[in-house]
């Protein structure tokens, strides 16, 4: 079960060291984002927090940021399971989703502000790559609906703040919000949108998966709660929210209005494109009486945005690789935490079943996923453990054979800073798939036998050795020898 929403999260975070609270009075033009720069350039995976402001100059909110996706302890923590279940979990709320239950009154209704009474100055909203980027931007969960159907959508789609009440939204052709928004805006007619700051942990997660088109987030978020979501209707449109977000903020995007948006830190590494993306103008923002903004890091990675999408797309592919490609075969699959997990690097553990096996499963997810490039290794390799993966590529992989690159693939928005792009063109890219499952028999490895190295734990103990304890690694090296 996750925790019940954002501010309870919050607080078995900090009980377990997960989470700092920063208490003197900060700038948010600059001091947040750049503290949470330092604590994921300088900090590792093991050792870093999230980040909660008290004391944010000029505004009565407080500030979070790099908090769910502060490393794979703090996205398991909102789970409620082990790093190493989180596949599992995944798996298994993807196998029984729950439709949410609309209720009719919530707390992030607790205050209603509309019209003239809408400021977005009041909220503690970061400029994220200060000195380089434009503006400060809203990075959360953004809701939309379809004119037809009512079905809404939850992607996040970063959003330019242009003035008090009208922002930019990073809407991109193909997404499925930009689907949503043409329903309305195709026929002339205002789209209405909303963003959901800082909710129950199980719909963020939710809401940053790739989806496939007409899966629903919230129902997958219930599947990750095990419970229906409560959502409530919008204050001045048919979208319906999460009831224990912090924040809502309402908003139309105005047909035909276009402006400018950008630069912002890409997730890549480097600064953004500036291009035109439709105009909202806000007509209410909604919270809790003593709410607490929330706005996700990114930029350079590792971020809090690459360890997300790293760690909610890997379970989601492996689900489409086993259950609806039949590739039973695959164990496990993980993204590295670098790159967003969309051009990052995935590493899929399997048996394999034929001759050329691994490469097929291996061209099967550079099909079905943006990553860049693909590493297929034995079930007998941990494949979060760089140590073994190291190994196992040096031990098994023969470049000349089982190499496999894939030609001519459209990264699209830029995504790929190897691949050039300007205002007239853009090249396209390539993928990498390297088979180092082990197709030769190398004959025995050069372990003692299982029964001399447990005999040996013992000689260790009472030497009065400090104690370890054995890692995943080590333990399927053994139970081999
Ligand atoms: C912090 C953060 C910022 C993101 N910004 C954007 C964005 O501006 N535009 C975009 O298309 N995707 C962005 N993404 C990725 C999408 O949210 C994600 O791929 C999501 O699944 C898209 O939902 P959709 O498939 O329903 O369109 C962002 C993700 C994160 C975590």
């Amino acid at each position: 079960m996750t925790n019940r929403d954002f501010r309870e999260f919050l607080a078995v975070s900090e009980q377990q060291g997960l989470l700092r609270r920063v208490s003197q009075k900060v700038d948010v033009t600059w001091e947040p984002a750049c503290l949470a720069k330092w604590a994921f350039q300088a900090l590792s995976n093991d050792d870093r927090f999230g980040l909660l402001f008290d004391n944010v100059e000029g505004s009565e909110f407080s500030l979070a940021t790099g908090v769910l996706g502060a490393s794979t302890h703090t996205y398991a923590l909102a789970l409620g399971v082990t790093p190493e279940e989180i596949n599992q979990r995944w798996l298994e709320a993807l196998g029984a989703p729950h439709k949410p239950i609309t209720v009719k009154s919530a707390p992030c209704q607790e205050v209603v502000k509309t019209g003239k009474q809408v400021d977005l100055g009041e909220l503690p909203i970061p400029t994220w790559t200060p000195g380089k980027d434009v503006a400060p931007y809203i990075t959360t969960i953004t809701v939309t609906r379809n004119a037809d159907t009512g079905v809404q959508n939850m992607g996040v789609y970063r959003t330019m703040v242009r003035d008090a009440r009208h922002v930019v939204c990073n809407l991109n052709p193909g997404r499925h919000g930009f689907i949503q928004a043409s329903t309305y805006l195709d026929r002339g007619k205002p789209a209405p949108i909303a963003w959901v700051v800082g909710t129950e942990p199980a719909i963020h997660f939710a809401t940053v998966a790739n989806m496939p088109a007409g899966v629903d987030e919230i129902e997958v978020a219930g599947g990750l709660k095990g419970a229906p979501i409560e959502m409530v209707k919008c204050k001045t449109s048919d979208i319906l929210v999460p009831a224990n977000s912090e924040f809502i903020i309402e908003g139309e995007i105005i047909p035909g209005e276009l402006a400018d948006e950008g630069p912002f830190g890409e997730f890549a590494g480097y600064m953004g494109l500036v291009s035109p993306k439709p105009v909202v103008r806000i007509t209410a923002i909604t919270h809790r009486k003593d709410a607490i903004f929330y706005g996700y890091s990114s930029q350079m990675p590792p971020s809090e945005s690459t360890i997300l999408q790293s760690l909610t797309n890997a379970p989601l592919l492996l689900k489409i690789l086993r259950d609806d490609l039949g590739e039973k075969s695959v164990h496990d699959l993980y993204i590295d935490l670098t790159f967003g997990g969309l051009l990052a690097h995935g590493v899929v553990s399997m048996t394999p079943r034929h001759l050329g096996h691994a490469k097929k499963v291996g061209r099967l997810l550079a099909d079905i996923s943006p990553l860049k490039r693909i590493t297929v290794v034995d079930g007998d390799i941990d494949i979060r453990d760089p140590l073994h993966l190291e190994w196992a590529m040096n031990a098994h992989y023969h470049p000349a054979r089982d190499t496999v690159i894939i030609e001519d693939v459209f990264f699209p928005m830029g995504m790929d800073p190897s691949v050039r792009i300007d205002a007239k063109m853009q090249d396209m890219g390539s993928k990498v798939v390297i088979d180092a499952t082990q197709t030769i028999d190398a004959g025995e490895t050069s372990l003692p036998p299982k029964a001399i190295m447990e005999k040996a734990l013992e000689t260790w103990k009472s030497a009065g050795l400090p104690e370890f304890e054995i890692p995943k690694r080590a333990r399927l090296r053994i139970d081999q020898s």
